[in-house]
């Protein structure tokens, strides 16, 4: 034999007809084993794996129509092929229709049974073949949706760092802001799958600045009203950019509601509380806490112990009580990574 045989499953009642097709599948070097009612054909198929089903429909009380849809719940691997009295073709439509491969019709010769185990067998490759091209597209398409929405990420992140340079004069500002928020998500167990985001979210975070005159967003002295009300529509411009991309809307809630403010009075909608969403709520502190150590042209940064007063005394209004008690906390543990703008880390 050597070359790999199919392994048969048959079920009828009648003893005879199991022991005489079993000795002839035998001879053919088909492995086999017979099943005398629907609960021990179940059983059977629990204990060894099989590949092709014969099935009777007079199983007793029991009916083959019914037993097939139920061993394919179990084994979905399984191929079905349904006996069937002569000239019942209403029987054989249905077994197709509940997922038998092929149908044979009570009495049949050797030849036709090994007729319908070669369909079966070529039906089963064909399947396969199907299933693992259907695979490798799958796979193709994840593959390249991820590849695009690398890229998108990579070039909306160098943007943003463009727009960043024109505002306030610091490169890096989203990747420290990035940093930090990663660093609130370690310290508040943020859950993995949480994190990714977490950090993309943050890159990206004044995207939507992109969409603002350089007029105003490199304005030295004070703003006019209309300039400051162009500059707060930049979480709504963030979002508009953002949004049309499938692979971006979980870095909306983060774009659109990073100023607003945990006592309500900020912007765009003065959501206030845990209705901010949590992602946002960590990226307003990581965004503050940089935007007070940083240098900027007309200043230098603050120091690291200013900036964490800064944050407790705001605390509860424009901030998240709980997060800024966490990252006042966790100064201890990352006292090392905090502080970045200066000399020793540059990012
Ligand atoms: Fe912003």
């Amino acid at each position: 034999m050597g070359e790999f045989q199919e392994k048969i499953l048959l079920v009828d009642d009648e003893r005879n007809i199991r022991e005489i097709y079993a000795s002839l599948l035998a001879d053919q070097g088909y492995f086999t084993a017979g099943a005398a009612s629907a609960s021990e054909a179940l059983a059977r198929i629990g204990e060894e794996r099989f590949d092709i089903v014969f099935v009777d429909h007079f199983l007793g009380s029991d009916r083959g129509l019914d037993l097939i849809p139920a061993m394919a719940a179990r084994d979905p691997r399984l191929s079905f092929v349904m006996f069937t009295a002569n000239g019942n073709t209403d029987l054989a439509v249905e077994a197709l229709k509940r997922g038998a491969s092929d149908y044979i019709t009570k009495p049949f010769t050797v030849a036709e049974l090994l007729k319908s185990i070669d369909y079966v067998k070529r039906k089963r490759a064909l399947d396969e073949e199907r299933r693992s091209l259907e695979d490798t597209l799958r796979r193709t398409v994840e593959q390249k949706t991820e590849e695009l929405s690398t890229i998108h990420l990579s070039v909306l992140s160098t943007l943003a760092q463009t727009v960043e340079k024109k505002d306030q004069g610091t490169y890096g500002h989203s990747r420290r802001v990035a940093h930090y928020a990663m660093l609130i998500a370690a310290a508040i167990d943020l859950p993995e799958s949480e994190r990714n985001t977490l950090r993309d979210a943050a890159m990206l975070h004044d995207i939507g600045k992109i969409g603002i005159t350089d007029l105003v967003i490199g304005k030295k002295g004070p703003l006019t009203s209309a300039e400051r009300d162009l500059i707060r529509s930049h979480p709504q411009k963030g979002f508009e950019i953002l949004r049309p991309i499938k692979q971006f809307e979980r870095f909306l809630p983060v774009v659109l509601h990073h100023h607003e403010h945990y006592d309500g009075s900020g912007y765009p909608y003065g959501l206030a509380g845990e209705n901010i969403p949590l992602l946002a709520r960590i990226v307003t502190i990581a965004d503050a806490y940089d935007a007070m150590v940083s240098n900027r042209p007309y200043r230098s940064g603050g120091s690291h112990e200013r900036a964490l007063e800064e944050l407790t005394a705001y605390a509860g209004k424009q901030f998240d009580p709980r997060i800024v008690e966490v990252f006042t906390v966790a100064d201890s543990r990352y006292r090392h990574m905090f502080n970045l703008s200066g000399s020793a880390f540059q990012l």
